[in-house]
């Protein structure tokens, strides 16, 4: 199969752990005889530095015509203060809305041998597994009216938080079909007592529910559901929410493995004439300004979100399967980074993956 992927290491450690991902995807594309068509682009501060734009027409033109796009990470402290325009992090708002992808699934679990780097009692992280599926495309992050008005005393600033019933259902759908296949549960997750927004998320999620009715749904206010990730984790199995909640609880879930480094992520659209998704696949990390330039970087959440591309893109699950088991090997060993107690540095992770794929490979 012909693989055509846009690779955007973006900024800071999203360069380094798309490196060691590139590398992976280089194995198995080799040893499951696909071919890899890869180009590059430039995202976030790196194009605001070459282009003056933190996404450039050229890398909207190459995400569309790609099959698949993976990311690094974006965002770099020199524009901590820059206009919001020229900030790195609008690319990625950007590129997500130019490829629709709305709906954002971040699975969380615990791995039995990262137990000891939760700071959660192992009792209370071991055996957690469950998929927070994060609208992407809609709500504060793209509502308008915008901006910073006025000066002085008058001074204002504005977001508007905006659903439209159409927004909430199709992700509704993603949540609802993805729980079907697994332990068939759903929470959905809003601030209903106090937001309209959230009113009508819970009706049109509920209104949605009703055709699957083989999936039990249960509500949550986002307050308590921020308390019950590390009070009960394991009462989660798909985690259904609004774009700015599920960016705040995601990472809130990567206790459970021991490190926001071990989470990836694919962000999906409609699905095209042959089954396969557009999709955006990228950790759920970012740049880490305090560890970027020293090897420091956990790649797994990168080489997770290539497996997820394998298998959502281009519907590949046994490569996808053989990825996660390499990575669990290597887990296994302990051939891990500082943040999951390990010494290993980037690249000998992603060595290390690489050469537990060909021993995965022929086992098979
Ligand atoms: P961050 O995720 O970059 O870092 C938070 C903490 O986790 C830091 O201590 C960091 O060292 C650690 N960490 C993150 N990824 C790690 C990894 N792979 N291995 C080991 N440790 C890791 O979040 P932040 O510091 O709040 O944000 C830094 C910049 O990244 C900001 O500009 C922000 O906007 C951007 N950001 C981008 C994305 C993205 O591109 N998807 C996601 C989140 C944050
Ligand atoms: C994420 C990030 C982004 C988000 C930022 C960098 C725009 O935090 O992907 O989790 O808030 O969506
Ligand atoms: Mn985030």
């Amino acid at each position: 199969m012909e693989l055509k992927i846009l690779i955007l290491p973006g900024d800071g450690i999203g360069t380094e752990v798309t490196i060691e991902a590139v590398k992976v995807l280089r194995e198995v594309s080799a040893r499951f005889g696909h071919q890899l068509k890869l180009s590059e682009g430039l995202l976030g501060g790196t194009a605001i530095h070459q282009t003056g734009t933190p996404f450039p027409d050229e890398t909207r033109r190459l995400a569309l015509e790609a099959d698949a796009t993976l990311m690094g990470a974006v965002g770099l402290p020199e524009f901590d203060n820059a206009p919001p325009e020229l900030r790195p992090e609008r690319g990625l708002l950007g590129i997500r809305k130019a490829l629709e992808v709305f709906a954002n699934l971040r699975p969380v679990r615990s791995y039995r041998t990262l137990l000891d780097a939760s700071p959660l009692k192992n009792h209370l992280a071991d055996g957690a597994d469950m998929v927070i599926v994060r609208e992407l495309t809609g709500g504060l992050y793209y509502g308008t009216p915008r901006g910073i008005f006025g000066t002085g005393a008058e001074e204002r600033a504005v977001n508007t938080m905006v659903y439209t019933r159409p927004e909430i259902e199709r992700v509704s759908h993603v949540a609802f079909q993805l729980a079907a296949k697994r332990r068939k549960k759903v929470t959905s997750v809003d601030k209903s007592n106090v937001l309209e927004n959230s009113q009508l998320w819970r009706k049109v999620v509920c209104e949605v529910a009703m055709g699957y009715p083989e999936v039990a749904l249960d509500h949550m206010l986002v307050d308590n559901c921020a308390m019950q990730l590390v009070l009960n984790p394991k009462r989660f199995d798909v985690l259904l929410t609004e774009n700015l909640f599920g960016d705040i609880l995601s990472d809130e879930g990567a206790v459970l493995t021991g490190s926001i480094g071990m989470l990836p992520s694919a962000s999906i659209g409609n699905k095209r004439p042959s089954g396969a998704f557009t999709g955006l696949y990228e950790p759920v990390h970012g740049s880490a300004p305090d560890i970027a330039g020293q090897g420091k970087a956990n790649p797994f959440g990168a080489v997770g979100s290539v497996a997820a591309m394998l298998e959502y893109s281009f519907g590949l699950t046994e490569e996808a399967g053989a990825i996660y088991r390499a990575m669990e090997s290597v887990l296994d060993s302990g051939h891990v980074t500082a943040d999951l107690k390990g010494s290993s540095n980037t690249g000998q992770v992603g060595d290390a993956v690489c050469d537990s794929l060909a021993t995965v490979v022929a086992a098979k």
